[in-house]
């Protein structure tokens, strides 16, 4: 693989399992800035490159990892697929449903795996969620909420930058957009949202949105980079109410908790330690290999981005 771009994430998170999966060999780090390529080949493997071409041109490159602004993400993914890579793009592949359908044909026409990285999907405490649903433990589900917001960063981070398309919908309101698609299907309409933007940098800082399925079941969403932590999302059903507290962020170590509320009892049902970010480089390497099916790629794609045009449209943020 070689990556394109020496990202924060790329550092935290990404990286470290690219590094150490046994599927993978890390072959290129490319990055605008040589001593920063040099330090994260350093770390991790692989060769310092200057540029993200030079690692799209290498023939020993089968796949690239983009964890780059979301104003860049789909013009480097469109590259990359036609130099016939697969790409493993960091979210938002983009905010264009048109833009989405079309880098999806393009990733089928030349049979490469295209995954847009919510990582969050490969945890499997939505499955318990799933299971308990499907048990009828909550009812029929009458609604869902889902939060995501994350305390101020410091103001040369890219998502104050208006130019590479920063802010509270790219940065985080994907998640719980991504968590109504998740338990309540594609066909999702916006019906109402609201952005803030910030006075100085144009930028959305914070935002809400109403979705509902073609059937009339509603999901309130929240999000913002200048709050209080939270990540968070809620399923209320006709006889109780499922609440996943660490939604989208549960490290590698960390025992998932998923709440269950009926009649007045409360049940606290433990998911074991999982490392989601090994999972999506497992998933990613499965597609490739034999075609597996994944949440991180396919029409959930187009959905996405759907939702994220739908929110921006009704929301009408200059
Ligand atoms: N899945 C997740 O859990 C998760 C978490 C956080 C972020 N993300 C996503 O990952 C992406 C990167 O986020 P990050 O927080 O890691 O950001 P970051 O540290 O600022 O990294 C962005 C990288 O993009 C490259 N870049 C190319 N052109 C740039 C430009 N004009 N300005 C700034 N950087 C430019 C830079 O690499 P070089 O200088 O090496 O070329 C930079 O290191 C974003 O799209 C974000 O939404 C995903």
């Amino acid at each position: 693989m070689g990556v394109l771009g020496c990202a924060d994430i790329a550092w935290r998170r990404m990286l470290p399992v690219l590094a150490a999966h046994p599927a993978v060999e890390l072959v290129a780090v490319g990055s605008r800035d040589g001593a920063k390529a040099a330090a994260f080949a350093e770390r991790f493997g692989g060769e310092p490159v200057a540029g993200y071409d030079t690692v799209l041109g290498r023939p020993d490159v089968d796949a690239v990892y983009v964890p780059l602004p979301p104003a860049l993400t789909a013009d480097w993914t469109r590259r990359a697929l036609q130099a016939d890579k697969h790409v493993l793009c960091e979210k938002p592949l983009t905010g264009s449903a048109r833009q989405a359908s079309e880098l999806r044909d393009l990733a089928r026409a030349r049979g490469r795996a295209l995954f847009e990285n919510y990582m969050f999907l490969c945890h499997p405490q939505h499955q318990l969620v799933d299971d308990l649903l499907a048990a009828g433990r909550i009812g029929r589900l009458r609604s869902l909420s889902a939060e995501f917001t994350i305390p101020a960063k410091p103001a040369d981070d890219i998502r104050h930058r208006r130019d590479l398309d920063g802010g509270a919908l790219t940065g985080v309101g994907g998640y719980p957009l991504r968590t109504a698609l998740r338990h309540l299907g594609p066909g999702l309409e916006v019906v109402g949202a609201f952005l803030r933007a910030d006075p100085h940098t144009g930028v959305d800082t914070g935002g809400a949105a109403l979705l509902r399925t073609p059937d009339g079941v509603p999901a309130q969403l929240g999000f913002g980079v200048e709050h209080a932590y939270s990540c968070r999302y809620e399923l209320t059903g006709s006889l109780g109410r499922i609440t996943v507290p660490r939604a989208y962020t549960p490290p590698a170590d960390h025992t998932a908790v998923v709440h269950l509320e009926r009649g007045g009892a409360h049940e606290e049902l433990t998911v074991p330690p999982h490392d989601q970010f090994r999972s999506v480089v497992t998933a990613f390497v499965a597609h490739i290999r034999s075609g597996a099916p994944s949440p991180l790629t396919g029409g959930a794609l187009v959905e996405q981005a759907r939702l994220v045009e739908g929110v921006r449209a009704v929301a009408r943020l200059p």
